[in-house]
């Protein structure tokens, strides 16, 4: 079985020069693909790729950077993209305090309302959450009970992960497990349930080492998958195994075509 990049934008205009081929060379190397939304315009554009590729699916949502974007009866629209079939989850969303490109009310709402429009599709959420876990924590404990989804990125701590999966969340590893500096963030990959466990790319962002500094491409997910591997003393084939099964297990999709 091959690893599946569990977010990438590749929609991103950093692609616009040879789209084509980063996705040809991709898809020959992975079992497939998501490419989530950040805001209406975007999300059709995700929605658009998959349509055109075999292995894409897309999530539509409204980042916290573009919160402020979201207007009254958008989540008609976002609920209207989510009838092609490969719409598999809300997202991304979620609340990114690092940044604070919206007001940080504005995220809250806008947040709360996407996993209200989760729970009324019946699908899963992509969650950003930079600098922003206690406020996170509360939104999800609250307004997203029974939710099923993914912390995409993950940057919490040990504890807060098992908490999550005790929640029934899943948390995603992408290019900085394989930074040097990652102490803390490899000894949480070594102890959470591999069953919980997704990889991506977050592609064009985050590049793995040793690729660092050039921009990333979903299948660079291949060197955190080693990464990984290595951190738990598994075979690389049986973390891309369990992880692909994690992707299908949660989005609802199949690869095995
Ligand atoms: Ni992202």
């Amino acid at each position: 079985m091959k690893v599946f990049d569990s977010h990438a934008h590749l929609d991103d205009n950093r692609y616009d020069a040879d789209r084509e081929e980063v996705l040809e060379r991709s898809l020959r190397e992975l079992a497939g693909v998501i490419n989530p939304g950040t805001d209406l315009a975007d999300s059709k554009v995700a929605v658009e790729l998959a349509r055109r590729y075999d292995r894409v699916w897309a999530a539509v949502g409204f980042h916290p950077h573009e919160a402020r974007l979201m207007q009254a009866g958008d989540e008609a629209r976002l609920a209207e993209l989510t009838g092609e079939q490969k719409v598999v989850a809300i997202g991304e969303i979620g609340l990114d305090y690092y940044y604070d490109h919206s007001p940080r009310d504005v995220q809250q709402a806008v947040l709360t309302r996407q996993l209200d429009l989760a729970r009324q599709l019946s699908l899963p959420v992509i969650i950003h959450d930079r600098d922003a876990h206690g406020d996170i924590m509360a939104i999800i404990k609250r307004e997203g009970k029974g939710l099923p989804g993914v912390f995409h990125c993950y940057s919490g701590s040990l504890e807060m992960a098992q908490e999550l999966i005790k929640l029934g969340f899943y948390v995603s590893f992408g290019g900085p497990l394989t930074f040097g500096n990652a102490v803390k963030l490899q000894e949480i990959a070594r102890k959470v349930p591999l069953e919980r466990v997704l990889l991506e790319t977050d592609s064009p962002y985050l590049t793995p080492h040793p690729l660092r500094g050039r921009r990333n491409e979903p299948m660079h997910v291949r060197l955190v998958a080693e990464a990984l591997a290595q951190l738990r003393g598994l075979p690389v084939e049986a973390v891309a195994e369990v992880t692909t099964r994690n992707v299908e297990a949660l989005f609802g999709l199949s690869v095995s075509q």
